[in-house]
């Protein structure tokens, strides 16, 4: 029978806001609980949330792949995976044994029929055991090929069943990206997947979104009053979001082959960095009115015309070069990877929101492995002051001109935000100085941040979907690397990979493009 929760009070100030934050019953199956991500992330993050006491007092954690293990060897797995992975837990025997309790494997092969069959009655039997209620999540943790055969299996044992919002019990599928591999497949799998599930009822997990200081974004524009006045074409004079990695491929080579960086990072997370940078104030905290706002900005990326691709991406595939004092080797040296291969593994993007706020302001986007230093970062460019006042009383030092306000929202490794400002230096003169007023999470707080699997994991089980991606979202982004996608995967069109140096900051055409349009890479 199909009953309604009642979880949000009725007052219309409240809407949006989770006023519980201990969820109902559940029982989550995690398909692929052998591999890597599980091991990584997810076990840990379940683990953070019940440390926290937000899990509830009834749930189970049912992890299936091939491989054949035993209930208590898969808890010993995950424990060891928690202790090297999340070394900042308060991880102690006790608080361990009892989660480990509601821990659970079933080895089955997603590709037979019958490994559903087994699931649908071990999720019974569980439902007895911990009183799951019934409550359901996929957590799809497999190479995407699998997704398809997972859908269908789902569908076809009669676990996946389109729900209306808030019916109890629920179903809900998380899918991990990528989603899809272009646009077609995104459709594609799209259909697959509404076809037996409502969209309220997917979660297309976007890591970056569970970062404490992405979800920032939206508090400092839309909770402080000095920010959102500038925060337009007026004010703005570029942006600039960076995701430099000095790691390689480690052991992924395959993988990356069929993604590469524009897939892999571009479409997905950088792009969901441009929305949430680049639109306007949603009318309520309510889920979709922020989704809302974002597939709005998305949708007013200007299309790159395939003739124009050059002038706006860049691709860099990295060489043989030294990274913290390390000799590492090129792309294609690395396991899995052809020694012709064309894949990039750095893009620089140059991208317009065609709208009235950002009218002609440029947004730079640059992402690459085996870069200078890690870093991912968000840095607006404000226009500098209409008057040079102190220009004059300067010697000709070139540090003294003023610089233009750039306001960093840093992701990570550190979480934090710092403001650059002009002041000026103590002495009879009036010589400038160039300060950062800086904010960083770790310190400002002294608690540790939640992961970003936390976050989601946790928003899933609330039912709260704003920080994943809509179907809208999703497919935007891909129409819009589409004719970039097109132009590099042409074979026609010759690559001069490897083009940069491991260690370096991408191939010097990276430059070119900013320069084309009067910019500077900020120097990390
Ligand atoms: N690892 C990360 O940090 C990360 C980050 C972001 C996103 N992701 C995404 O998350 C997903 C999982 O990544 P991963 O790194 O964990 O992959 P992975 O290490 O390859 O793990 C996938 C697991 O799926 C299981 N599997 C394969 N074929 C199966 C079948 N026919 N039936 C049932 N299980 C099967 C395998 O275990 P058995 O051999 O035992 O079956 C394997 O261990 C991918 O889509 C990836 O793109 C991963």
């Amino acid at each position: 029978m199909v009953t309604t929760e009642s979880s949000l009070a009725k007052n219309p100030l409240l809407e949006g806001m989770r006023l519980e934050k201990r969820a109902s019953p559940f029982a989550m199956v995690i398909l692929g609980a052998h591999g890597d991500l599980t091991k990584r992330k997810l076990i840990p993050a379940l683990y953070a949330l019940y440390l926290e006491d937000l899990l509830p007092k009834d749930f189970a954690i049912l992890g299936s792949s091939r491989t054949k293990m035993t209930d208590d060897e898969f808890r010993g797995v995950m424990k060891d995976s928690v202790q090297k992975f999340a070394s900042d837990l308060n991880f102690q025997e006790d608080s361990w044994g009892e989660f480990a309790k509601s821990l659970h494997y079933l080895a089955a092969d997603v590709m037979k029929p019958e490994g559903f069959t087994m699931l649908s009655d071990r999720l019974q039997e569980l439902k007895q055991e911990h009183s799951t209620q019934g409550n359901h999540i996929f957590y799809l943790s497999t190479a995407p090929s699998l997704y398809t055969p997972i859908v269908k299996g789902l569908a076809s044992s009669g676990l996946a069943t389109k729900a209306k919002p808030n019916q109890v019990p629920w179903p809900r599928i998380i899918v991990e990206k990528p989603f899809g591999h272009d646009l077609q497949s995104a459709i594609a799998l799209d259909e697959e997947i509404h076809d037996v599930f409502s969209e309220h009822q997917v979660y297309r997990i976007d890591h970056y979104l569970g970062k404490e200081t992405v979800q920032n974004i939206m508090v400092l524009r839309f909770a402080n009053g000095i920010f959102e006045p500038l925060w337009n074409q007026k004010h703005v004079d570029h942006v600039q979001i960076t995701n430099a990695e000095t790691l390689g491929v480690e052991g992924r080579g395959s993988y990356y082959e069929e993604a590469g960086n524009l897939r892999d990072m571009v479409q997905n997370h950088l792009l969901q960095l441009v929305s949430l940078v680049g639109m306007e104030p949603p009318i309520s905290l309510d889920p979709e009115a922020t989704r809302d706002e974002k597939a709005k900005v998305l949708k007013c990326l200007r299309p790159i015309d395939p003739s124009e691709v050059d002038q706006y991406a860049v691709r860099g595939q990295y060489g043989a070069g030294h990274i913290l004092g390390q000799t590492v080797p090129g792309y294609r040296e690395e396991e899995g990877v052809s020694d012709q291969s064309n894949v990039e593994t750095f893009t620089a993007l140059k991208l317009y929101i065609d709208n009235w706020r950002w009218a002609g302001v440029p947004f730079y986007i640059r992402s690459g492995k085996r870069l200078a230093k890690s870093i991912t970062e968000i840095a607006i460019h404000f226009k500098s002051a209409p008057h040079r006042l102190f220009s004059d009383s300067l010697d000709s030092v070139l540090d003294s001109r003023p610089e233009p306000n750039v306001l960093v929202i840093q992701v990570q490794p550190e979480e934090g935000i710092s403001l650059k400002f002009a002041t000026k230096q103590p002495g009879q003169t009036n010589q400038l100085r160039h300060l950062n007023m800086d904010f960083k999470y770790g310190t400002a707080f002294g608690v540790r941040s939640a992961t970003a699997y936390e976050r989601l994991i946790h928003d899933c089980l609330m039912g709260d979907p704003s920080l994943f991606s809509r179907t809208d979202q999703v497919e935007v982004c891909w129409k819009f690397i589409r004719p970039v996608l097109d132009a590099w995967s042409d074979k026609s069109r010759k690559t001069n990979f490897p083009n940069y140096a491991a260690g370096s900051w991408g191939p010097l055409a990276s430059d070119d493009l900013i320069a084309s349009t009067g910019h500077k890479w900020r120097r990390l």
